[in-house]
């Protein structure tokens, strides 16, 4: 069983003279060497769970354990974990060597072994030569990888990052995001890092950490987020998706009928659903396809085409239900259903196992 590295435990933090609690009751264990990711809208709490663990900030109830151990008591700078904030925070009076060294100097460590640490840092960073620069002299991606190698030269068990691309062009973000995955394997530090951006959170992530309102929506595999979204909020943050509301008609075998708002019906696989439950589902747009005629697996709905879009590689067709609901579906460009005649009048179908049926 791998060891755990930072574990929360029903933390929950009010800001005095705040009506709402910003943390509302935070449960969370995170792995050594894992890179996990805070995931949410502004305002969620992402910020404020990282001071919690940094110990900038206080819980009002609950326990904080890095390593095992409870650190409530334990003040922020002897806790083994860093920080690397959005604004990047390095000293512009002083030069990347400086900069990079602060840690190690404070701690009067020999000058000798400063150099080499520093060193081996740049290199690591790939910014071998920049030492003597100042920091107005560094253009945003520089000061990033000077942020991050001052935050791990100390060897923190944990660094927390807070948003740290934010501030990039999307080019050089893409090309940060693979260059931290990859030195957070290298290092094996585990890694909590902060965005709003979905993307980025797939594409860095072993897990995403999916938070609203003080809360956790969902945690989970990038996949397990993308493919079997828990809840309605999830389901929309992560990428596009089609949101299906309906009542229970029929149940049969494992299997209900759906009747949805516009009055079709449809299959679901929908374990422990009773008689005029109301049952939330989702479909992603790529899971969706267009026929002329109903294929008949009791997946289809008539519906209307209203607009198609080339979007690079894809066709993004938008169609609406009976009631003028819009379904949005995404299909290869190269491997499009192409429309036969006048009518506008279209089928959509999908698999069984492509519907997610979600918490209400
Ligand atoms: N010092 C403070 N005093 C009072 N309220 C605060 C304080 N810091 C944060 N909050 C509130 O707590 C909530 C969570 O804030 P937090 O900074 O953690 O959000 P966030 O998810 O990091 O948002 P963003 O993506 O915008 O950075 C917000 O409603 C915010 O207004
Ligand atoms: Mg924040």
């Amino acid at each position: 069983m791998e060891n755990s590295m930072v574990k929360l435990a029903h933390v929950v933090k009010r800001f005095s003279g705040e009506r709402d609690a910003a943390i509302k009751d935070i449960s969370l264990d995170i792995k050594e060497g894992e890179f996990l990711t805070i995931l949410g809208p502004s305002g969620c709490g992402k910020t404020t769970t990282l001071r919690i663990i940094a110990g900038f900030e206080h819980a009002d109830s609950g326990n904080v354990y890095i390593n095992n151990v409870e650190v409530s008591s334990i003040p922020a700078f002897k806790r083994n974990v860093n920080t690397v904030f959005q604004n990047y925070a390095l000293f512009p009076h002083l030069n990347v060597f400086d900069n990079i060294a602060f840690g190690l100097s404070l701690k009067k460590v020999d000058k000798l072994e400063i150099e080499k640490e520093v060193m081996e840092m740049l290199k690591i960073v790939k910014m071998e030569g920049y030492e003597a620069r100042m920091i107005d002299q560094l253009s945003g991606g520089q000061k990033q990888r000077i942020a991050i190698a001052r935050a791990i030269i100390n060897n923190p068990k944990v660094l927390l990052l807070d948003e740290p691309l934010g501030a990039l062009d999307l080019k050089l973000r893409k090309q940060m995001q693979l260059e931290l995955k990859h030195l957070q394997k290298k290092l094996g530090i585990t890694f909590i890092f902060v965005t709003h951006d979905q993307e980025e959170a797939m594409t860095m992530s072993d897990r995403i950490c999916v938070m609203d309102n003080g809360l956790i929506e969902q945690l989970g595999t990038p996949e397990e987020i993308y493919e079997q979204p828990q809840t309605k909020f999830v389901a929309d943050f992560i990428g596009d998706t089609n949101i299906f509301e309906g009542v229970v008609c029929e149940t049969h075998n494992g299997l209900c009928s759906i009747k949805l708002k516009d009055g079709q019906v449809v299959n679901l696989i929908a374990k422990n659903s009773s008689m005029e439950d109301t049952v939330w589902f989702a479909v992603r747009p790529e899971r969706i396809f267009l026929s002329q005629e109903p294929i008949d697996k009791g997946c289809n709905l008539s519906v209307h085409l209203k607009e198609r879009t080339y979007i690079g590689s894809v066709l993004k067709t938008t169609v609406t239900l009976l009631n003028g609901r819009e379904i949005i579906i995404s299909e290869p460009a190269a491997n499009r259903f192409a429309f036969k005649g006048e009518s506008d009048k279209v089928y959509i179908n999908w698999n069984l196992d492509s519907t997610v049926v979600m918490k209400s």
